[in-house]
């Protein structure tokens, strides 16, 4: 099959010819129909590095063709998406609810003495996230992978896996928001979009939403915000304090930029909560006075994958989408093939585009 494999740090997305291991016990073959260019793959593939060489995508949408012998979740014909959320199901997070901080992740993939899931020339080929989407097809553990209405289409489907989970968890889930909350948006984003779209769903009263583009902010408007700010022009602090008249009760951090997350510390009302989602660098972080917080009885947050679920939350956003109450159309700015991953990496350098999906994968 046509995989994009990537050889090392720097040296891009080439497709090549790469097989495809038969499924054994718990693992799902797919065929892949939508992959998703999220960031942190360029990342991977640029700087931060890993096994090499690997197949990258985890924002991966398809149809079951094969299962192994110990699969019982899904089925030949099934329409999935994939999460990199691992989880093995069987540990005290997992049985308490709490599958996205899992305590043995690796208990979805296969163990050094087995064969490896992919191979290039008969050599072994690391799979980025246990997806590797990146591909016509991939072999995935059933736990990563969610089952979808028929009628969802695939590009937005993709999308759920890894930036939906993520804004959208992050206001549903970790913060729990509330009918009538003030709801903080910093960077519009793919991912900050889902987090107004979740906003939206809990009912919250107030949702403003501060980037420092323009053009984000009148699509955060189409999205839902009641009010945006732009921070270069305006003291996002002041801002959000005239709007709400005390202070926010959530503030979601999607940029990650030390200056950005003292603005969110500072926009907190009383009994408010801050959530870091965004990693803008290695110093990412927040000074965080005792005092401050106890006296305002306010918490901090680090939001990994929206404290997604994500059998759970998958269907339930594609359900949300099919219904008309989650807007991923607008977040589907353009459509490529498996061989134009670095042009599509560069679209994603333009504010105008909001997600590349890989759907032509001839
Ligand atoms: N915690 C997790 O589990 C998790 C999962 C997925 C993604 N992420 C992270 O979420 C973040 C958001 O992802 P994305 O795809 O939406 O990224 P993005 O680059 O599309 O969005 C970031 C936005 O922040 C805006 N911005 C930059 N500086 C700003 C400032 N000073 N004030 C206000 N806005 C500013 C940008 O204009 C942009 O619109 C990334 O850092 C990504 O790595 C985290
Ligand atoms: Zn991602
Ligand atoms: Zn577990």
């Amino acid at each position: 099959m046509k995989a994009s494999v990537t050889e090392g740090l720097g040296q891009g997305f080439v497709v090549e010819e790469v097989d495809l291991a038969d499924p054994v016990g718990h693992e799902v073959r797919v065929r892949v129909r939508a992959s998703g260019l999220c960031h942190s793959d360029l990342s991977v593939a640029t700087f931060i590095g890993g096994e090499f060489p690997v197949v990258l995508g985890h924002e991966v949408a398809g149809v079951v063709t094969e299962t192994g012998p110990q699969v019982t979740q899904v089925k030949v014909g099934d329409h999935v998406v994939g999460s990199l959320i691992q989880y093995c199901g069987s540990c005290v997070n997992c049985l308490s609810g709490r599958t996205h901080i899992c305590l043995r992740p690796e208990a979805t993939l296969r163990t050094p003495d087995q064969a490896p899931r992919l191979s290039w020339n008969g050599a072994p080929v690391a799979q980025g996230m246990g997806l590797g989407g990146f591909a016509q097809e991939a072999l995935i553990h059933e736990n990563q992978l969610a089952v979808v209405p028929e009628g969802m289409p695939w590009a937005p489907a993709a999308l759920i896996g890894c930036g939906v989970l993520t804004g959208a968890g992050a206001v549903l889930n970790s913060a729990d928001v509330r009918q009538g909350d003030t709801v903080v948006v910093i960077g519009a984003g793919g991912v900050g979009m889902n987090a107004v779209s979740g906003a939206r769903i809990a009912g919250a009263g107030t949702i403003i939403v501060a980037d420092i583009e323009d053009a984000k902010l009148e699509r955060a408007k189409a999205f839902g915000a009641t009010h945006v700010v732009n921070s270069r022009s305006t003291d996002p602090v002041d801002a959000v304090r005239d709007i709400t008249g005390h202070g926010a009760d959530h503030v979601f951090d999607f940029v990650g930029a030390r200056p950005v997350t003292a603005q969110g510390l500072r926009m907190l009302g009383k009994g408010g909560g801050l959530y870091l989602i965004g990693v803008g660098g290695t110093d990412a972080g927040v000074e965080v006075s005792a005092l401050a917080v106890l006296s305002g009885s306010q918490k901090v947050q680090g939001v990994y994958m929206g404290s997604s679920n994500l059998k759970r939350d998958i269907p339930f956003y594609a359900s949300m989408y099919l219904q008309g109450r989650m807007n991923l159309d607008d977040l589907v700015s353009r459509e490529i093939g498996l061989a134009d991953i670095e042009a599509g990496y560069e679209a994603l350098k333009d504010g105008s585009t909001a997600r590349v999906v890989i759907t032509d994968f001839s």
